[in-house]
């Protein structure tokens, strides 16, 4: 399991399409997966989630709704898709509870880890990969990509200047699991240090994809 993530409007969204399609093209088996949701279940979950205004759930009550949708997404889809020998590449998956509900939220790294032993277990994707760039310029992409799911983004400067950071420390703790990439440069350029990277730490030879974003 590849993992995304990052800041809103870091271009998960693009560079997670353009790498199935580069698996695609290279022989490899791979789904594309997102969180929350991913799987009917849990997409179900993602409504209430996304939509709406800020103060509808404290922090708490997201985590529990985004453990509620992960634990769907694993059992539904992406245990057995690796469990048929596939790839999975998700979207977004434990570090942005980490990052927006524990550090940026103020619940607290501690009380993430608790709950995610409960509800995950010990299982964790191969790696992370972390699409860092300036929150300010980051939200500006996301207001102008429009729809309804902006209730994160409503949270506010500050509130996403601390998930920049958080994101940043979590990546730094487990050099091992974790990768950062400049996101504020070309998504061709993000695109190919992606497929470098994973090239490189999985031993493939991968090309840069180009589905259409
Ligand atoms: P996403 O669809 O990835 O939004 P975007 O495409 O704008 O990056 O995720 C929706 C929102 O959910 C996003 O603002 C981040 C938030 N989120 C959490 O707060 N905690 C989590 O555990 C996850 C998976 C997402």
């Amino acid at each position: 399991m590849i993992v995304v993530d990052g800041v809103d409007g870091s271009g998960k969204g693009v560079q997670t399409r353009r790498l199935l399609q580069s698996f695609t093209d290279g022989g490899l088996e791979a789904i594309l997966t997102r969180e929350p949701g991913g799987s009917p279940a849990a997409e179900d979950i993602r409504e209430l989630l996304v939509t709406g205004e800020p103060e509808k759930w404290d922090s708490m009550t997201e985590l529990l709704l985004m453990y509620a949708a992960r634990r769907a997404h694993l059992r539904d889809t992406v245990w057995p898709t690796l469990a048929a020998g596939k790839w999975v590449i998700s979207d977004r998956y434990a570090d942005s509870s980490r990052a927006f509900q524990g550090i940026a939220g103020d619940l607290g790294l501690d009380t993430v880890e608790r709950i995610h032993r409960l509800t995950v277990g010990d299982f964790e994707p191969a790696l992370v990969v972390i699409l860092d760039l300036p929150e300010k310029i980051a939200l500006q992409r996301a207001h102008r990509r429009g729809g309804g799911e902006d209730r994160f983004e409503k949270k506010g400067d500050d509130y996403h200047a601390r998930v920049r950071q958080a994101f940043l420390q979590i990546a730094s703790r487990d050099p091992s699991r974790y990768q950062v990439i400049d996101a504020d440069r070309s998504i061709d350029q993000v695109s190919q240090s992606l497929v470098e990277l994973i090239n490189t730490r999985f031993d493939l030879e991968l090309a840069t994809g180009r589905a259409p974003d």
